[in-house]
């Protein structure tokens, strides 16, 4: 009884009420408004430099690569233009010493690699036929290659970006920490590593994951709708939205294009409220935050994202452990236990290990609804060596690890709602939803993430149960990888473009010049 009661305590900590939700939608309002004006706020609010959408038609074959948590993807992506795709991949794990090296040539030298790998695997001939680049159409910045790989970068911390291909990185987050890279450019970071290898390939695009998963849901969402906002909710958490340019009071430096008069901007609400003036702080996330490689920053991610929520339990439950009134995996003799062996936890067991304790095995709390939990509590010997859980056990580790989980989709549901409130859409909308993107290992396997996120929106202010009706959630696969093409085709456009207005104000001005010979009027020439 005792187990019961203290449990009930513990997932009471995680309570987050509708009127919190409300409250923190304001602060979130407040936060994304100042992240508009300046930088340096806790709401980033980065201008991606990409300002538009796309339809489904788009097509083309294009490179795309993507670092962002614990492995390493390269693909190529041949999009039909018919709102389909076909994609080729491979995936590496990014050694461990390679996130928190020394030199950032160490980590983007071995990304390059990989993508020399992949291009010998997969497009060995078109990777023979452009292994030397070709120099052709003379722009006013140089020589330009021609026929190469045009590739997008999709590179999924925050970084400040000054135009479609180029940014310094802020910070690093989600346990990487290499403190040479931080204010470097990254691409160019990757595109010195990719020509010391002399591959035929151009990063023409940087790409965070939340504008690829966004660009990636708007290609291949059913209906006309463009989509309003990407989102991911898995290791990290982060959203990327279409914005009026008009709102964004901070200089936007660089080239973009200014006929669509929106942008893309990645919020990095990962770091939403890092002051907590509205974020709900229990014992086990001041633990975590003071334990964590980056304390009093991605205060937001770490009460919501994969990364971090197992974390959270992980004390939780160590602190029920060493509470001598409550009986918590361990039984003073096996005749109270139904499955009639005693309960014992490994003295190695990795709940005594800071992050021991993997997300995964919340999804599997959450869907373990048998009437003894008997996966759960396998699932307890397997990751955690907690041997022969009683059901009172796994139904305390349940409700612990439930309570995180929901407070983790309401926290969710703030960001969500406070972006579809600024867009003003819910006031125009017809008949057509307002279309999210997400993707991420929450969003995909944790059972009822996206129900319990819906939840919350019907509890905002000015949104309520049948606001929430029109907004559509759904999953965005493989944005980094297709969205990370869709905006490389876009940059390609850019620079087509800037190559024709070359030659456009080429040819007018040798108009001019015969003219003026014509007219009499023209400078005379002078030989050096
Ligand atoms: C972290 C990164 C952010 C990324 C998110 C999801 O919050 O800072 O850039 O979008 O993780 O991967």
């Amino acid at each position: 009884m005792a187990l019961a009661e203290e449990t009930s305590r513990i997932a009471a900590l995680f309570e987050y009420s509708d009127e919190e939700v409300n409250k923190g939608v304001l602060e979130f309002l407040r936060q994304m408004k100042e992240g508009l004006q300046h930088d340096g706020t806790s709401l980033s609010q980065i201008p991606t430099y990409v300002t538009g959408v796309p339809n489904g038609t788009e097509k083309g074959l294009y490179l795309a690569v993507d670092l962002g948590g614990t492995n390493f993807r390269v693909c190529s992506v041949h999009l039909n233009g018919d709102t389909t795709f076909n994609l080729t991949y491979s995936k590496v794990a990014i050694p461990k010493e390679l996130m928190v090296a020394e030199h950032a040539h160490q980590l983007f030298g071995f990304l390059a690699k990989q993508i020399e790998i992949f291009l010998r695997t997969h497009h060995g001939d078109h990777f023979d036929a452009h292994i030397r680049r070709r120099q052709t159409v003379s722009t006013p910045e140089g020589y330009r290659d021609e026929q190469i790989f045009r590739l997008g970068f999709t590179f999924s911390f925050p970084v400040q970006q000054s135009g479609i291909n180029k940014g310094t990185l802020m910070r690093w987050t989600k346990g990487f920490d290499i403190p040479d890279a931080v204010g470097k450019d990254v691409c160019a970071l990757l595109q010195q590593e990719i020509d010391r290898l002399h591959l035929p390939v151009k990063v023409a695009a940087l790409v965070n994951d939340t504008v690829g998963t966004l660009m990636a849901r708007s290609y291949t969402s059913p209906g006309k709708t463009a989509t309003l906002l990407g989102a991911i909710f898995g290791t990290g958490t982060n959203g990327a939205y279409v914005e009026k340019v008009s709102n964004i009071k901070k200089p936007v430096g660089g080239d973009y294009d200014k006929s669509t008069g929106q942008m893309v901007v990645n919020t990095e609400w990962g770091s939403f409220d890092n002051q907590l003036n509205i974020l709900p702080n229990t014992s086990y996330d001041i633990e975590l935050d003071k334990k964590s490689v980056n304390p009093g920053i991605q205060m937001f991610e770490k009460r919501v994202s994969g990364m971090f929520l197992g974390e959270i339990v992980r004390l939780a439950i160590v602190d029920m452990l060493k509470n001598p009134s409550i009986s918590l995996f361990r039984d003073e003799n096996s005749s109270q236990n139904d499955w009639k062996s005693t309960t014992t936890i490994g003295a190695e067991s990795s709940v005594f290990q800071q992050w021991g304790l993997d997300s995964s095995i919340m999804s599997i709390a959450a869907a373990d609804n048998t009437p003894d939990f008997s996966t759960l509590r396998q699932e307890l010997e397997k990751q955690l060596q907690v041997y022969a859980a009683s059901r009172e056990d796994a139904l305390a580790f349940k409700k612990v690890a439930y309570a995180v989980g929901r407070r983790a989709a309401r926290l969710s549901a703030v960001a969500l709602g406070a972006i579809v409130l600024q867009s003003g859409k819910l006031k125009e909308a017809g008949d057509e939803p307002i279309d999210i993107g997400v993707d991420g290992s929450l969003v995909e396997h944790y059972p009822f993430f996206r129900d319990m996120i819906y939840e919350g929106l019907s509890a905002i202010e000015g949104i309520g149960p049948e606001g929430s009706k029109k907004i559509r959630i759904g999953i965005a696969k493989d944005g980094s990888g297709v969205g990370a093409a869709l905006i490389a085709l876009v940059a390609a456009n850019m620079e087509r473009k800037t190559v024709g207005d070359y030659l456009n104000r080429l040819r007018n001005d040798v108009a001019q010049k015969i003219s003026n010979v014509f007219a009499g009027t023209a400078e005379p020439t002078t030989v050096a």
